[in-house]
């Protein structure tokens, strides 16, 4: 049932600040302003060297944001690959290391693979999964449900936001066990993921100005996605996202990587969607925004107040997300994102929940 929507991505689009709230009350312990994690771990935190992810697409950006969390909220070390390259790779693990899988369907084949080559190696196997009767849940010594309910649109929306609200519960769990965050930093970084399910239903206040941006936006061939920091992997997931639903060829790149090769492609024609809510690092992507400027790009830019500011009057599209911690700033980030490849695709007549040659669940390699 779609509800009042055209389409399933929409209702899934509109579904996430309840699906977040969901997620987080699994994870989280709103009054103690403290993580709970629920499930038994068959490892501590504290003892780990090293983190090993691995996933595909959707699922493995969400592991790239994470990443960030982990590193700098846990000093943990974290590797992440895409489960079709980390498979074959057979890389090397520490005997009693963690590795963590992302799926929301738990099926899909190499990312099982990918679990069954690290269960060889003596690994701790978590996964982080929406169907929780399914292969990959299976076979995992843990598993850390998202608990969004049914995803029916090919195109992932609430399980990444799910995904990411986890995986950042868990981040948290791993900081405090590890000793690097005091009571009084948990307790912040809480409130700042219990402030996400009414910033999200802010951010997507700005789906009528979103619409005007998409129509221009199904005009264009190439579209760039610029971010730095947790906002890189959020701009290859917005790419990924306006390929698979509109087929406008699109790529993601770390805003530090555009004079390296990719600012040759900037013209006049060329929309480039940069990805910078204001934080420590906003003024290095802004001024690779400018560079972009300079050359006719078309900027469309997604920040929030602070960063509007230090923009001033240069840019013509500015979507505006709320303030929020820099923590979660990446999980909200994805709800503009999502609105411009829904609409974009909405514009391009394609079929948005069922794209062509696409299957919602790959259990083939
Ligand atoms: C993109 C998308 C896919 C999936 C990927 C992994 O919108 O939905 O990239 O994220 O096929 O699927 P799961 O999470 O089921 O392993």
């Amino acid at each position: 049932d779609k509800g009042n929507h055209r389409h399933f991505m929409a209702k899934e689009i509109y579904e996430q600040p309840e699906t977040i709230s969901h997620t987080l009350s699994h994870y989280v312990d709103m009054g103690a302003e403290k993580v709970a994690i629920r499930e038994t771990l068959p490892f501590d935190f504290a003892d780990l060297s090293r983190l090993t992810m691995s996933a595909c697409g959707t699922a493995y950006y969400a592991g790239a944001i994470a990443k960030y969390w982990f590193e700098r909220f846990a000093r943990l070390p974290v590797d992440i690959d895409v489960a079709s390259e980390f498979r074959y790779r057979e890389p090397p693990l520490e005997k009693g290391g963690l590795s963590l899988f992302i799926s929301q369907s738990g099926e899909t084949a190499d990312t099982l693979a990918a679990l069954r080559y690290c269960a060889g190696q003596g690994q701790h196997v978590a996964s982080l999964v929406n169907t929780l009767e399914s292969t990959i849940a299976r076979e995992s010594g843990v598993v850390f449900p998202i608990l969004c309910g049914p995803e029916i649109g090919v195109a992932s929306t609430k399980a990444l936001t799910a995904q990411l609200t986890a995986l950042a519960s868990l981040a948290i769990a791993a900081g405090r066990a590890r000793g690097v965050l005091s009571a009084e930093q948990e307790a912040e970084l809480v409130r700042a993921l219990t402030a996400l399910p009414s910033a999200v239903s802010a951010a997507l206040g700005a789906e009528a100005q979103i619409i005007d941006i998409s129509k221009r936006l199904s005009k264009a061939k190439d579209v760039l996605y610029l971010g730095r920091g947790a906002m890189f992997p959020v701009a290859m997931e917005g790419a990924l996202k306006l390929k698979e639903i509109s087929y406008i060829h699109a790529e993601g790149y770390a805003a530090g990587e555009l004079k390296h090769g990719p600012i040759a492609l900037v013209d006049e024609a060329m929309p480039v969607i940069v990805v910078a809510p204001s934080d420590e690092l906003v003024d290095k992507t802004l001024s690779n925004m400018q560079e972009v400027a300079a050359r006719g790009g078309k900027i469309i830019l997604i920040t929030d107040e602070d960063g509007a500011e230090s923009v001033g009057h240069g840019v013509a599209d500015i979507i505006k997300i709320p303030h929020v911690h820099s923590f979660v700033a990446p999980i909200l980030a994805t709800i503009p994102v999502q609105l411009l490849a829904y609409h974009t695709a909405v514009f391009m007549g394609t079929d948005v929940d069922q794209p062509r040659n696409l299957a919602k669940s790959v259990t083939v390699e």
